[in-house]
């Protein structure tokens, strides 16, 4: 029987049938699995069915010869060598789709509480900072109207789309780039520069690879409208996080809402948690309950395939 490694509980069905089909062995903590024994795992495993904080890379993969798939709790791939695991025959499979809304739930809940600086606001209710002569007066805690306002997206692909749809519905115009010409109804397809220069609100969705690795970098940063405010919800590695830290400081940029960092969890030492008006979350873009059942769902149901010899219903492979 084929010896399959999850590298975390998952909720779900699919996963419990899963274990009918291998033996299943699991990660149970505490905390997240330690690269060390995901390598003592996987020197053993056919297959695994791991999170985006595993790190699959070439050297892991030349250390589990028995390996013969895996099946990521994500979309983005960006933990694991693609390239290494094709050139071994190792399927890669994710999860796109369904977790499509939750995503650009979280990416338009950032940018409704940048605009309206609703953390910030937050802060000074709790911090004891509303009293009777800061009661409300006309120019208190100002924010950015969204109705009227220009949003970029930095990528067009479905999430992208779902927050074009929800930008739509708050009466913002909403311009776009994409790597590959796409046409989408509503969405003014234009080059990257003209997106940035455009745009009151930027919001990136563009998956993290060679090519889009600091594709905000500072020059780009600068290119923004002043008092612009960036949204990230993809990967920290698409922006430089220093350029950006900066940006924000300077008062170049109005703000920002971040679920994603260059490093997770986001050092104690970032400038980024003392910057201006910003939101930040940790990564948890797709965190709600039914999202993570059906991404689990959709992981088993890859492994499922892998293992009867099928091709994987969502393989990442070329
Ligand atoms: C993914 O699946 O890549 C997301 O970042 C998880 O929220």
């Amino acid at each position: 029987m084929s010896h399959i490694y999850l590298t975390h509980a998952l909720p779900g069905k699919r996963i419990a049938e899963l274990g009918q089909h291998c033996d299943m062995d699991c990660w149970s903590g505490p905390g997240l699995l330690p690269a060390d024994r995901l390598r003592l795992a996987l020197a053993a495993a056919d297959g695994v069915v791991c999170l985006l904080t595993d790190r699959i890379d070439a050297a892991l993969l030349a250390a589990a010869p028995r390996l013969r798939f895996i099946s990521s709790v994500s979309v983005g791939l960006d933990h694991v060598d693609l390239e290494a695991a094709t050139g071994r025959g190792i399927p890669v499979g994710h999860t796109p789709g369904v977790l499509v809304d939750a995503t650009a739930d979280t990416a338009f809940a950032l940018l409704l509480a940048a605009a309206r600086r609703i953390a910030e606001a937050d802060a000074f209710v709790r911090g004891g900072h509303w009293r009777p002569e800061t009661a409300w007066s006309p120019d208190f805690f100002l924010g950015r109207d969204l109705a009227g306002a220009t949003l970029g997206l930095v990528g067009l692909g479905a999430i992208a789309r779902a927050v074009a749809r929800r930008a739509a519905a708050f009466g913002m115009r909403v311009v776009a780039w994409n790597r590959s010409p796409r046409t989408v109804p509503g969405v003014e397809v234009l080059p990257l520069d003209d997106v940035l220069a455009a745009s009151d609100f930027v919001s990136v969705h563009v998956a993290l690879a060679p090519q889009t690795r600091g594709l905000l970098d500072a020059q780009r940063l600068a290119q923004l409208r002043p008092g612009a405010v960036l949204i990230n919800t993809a990967r920290g590695g698409i922006v430089d996080e220093a350029a950006l830290a900066d940006a924000l400081i300077s008062g170049h940029l109005g703000g920002a809402g971040l679920d994603v960092y260059e490093r997770e969890p986001l050092p104690a030492e970032s400038p980024l948690l003392t910057a201006p008006n910003t939101v930040l979350a940790p990564h948890i873009g797709s965190a709600t309950a039914l999202t993570r059942r059906r991404m689990a769902d959709l992981a088993a149901a890859n492994a499922l395939a892998a293992l009867r010899g099928e091709r994987m219903p969502h393989c990442a492979n070329p």
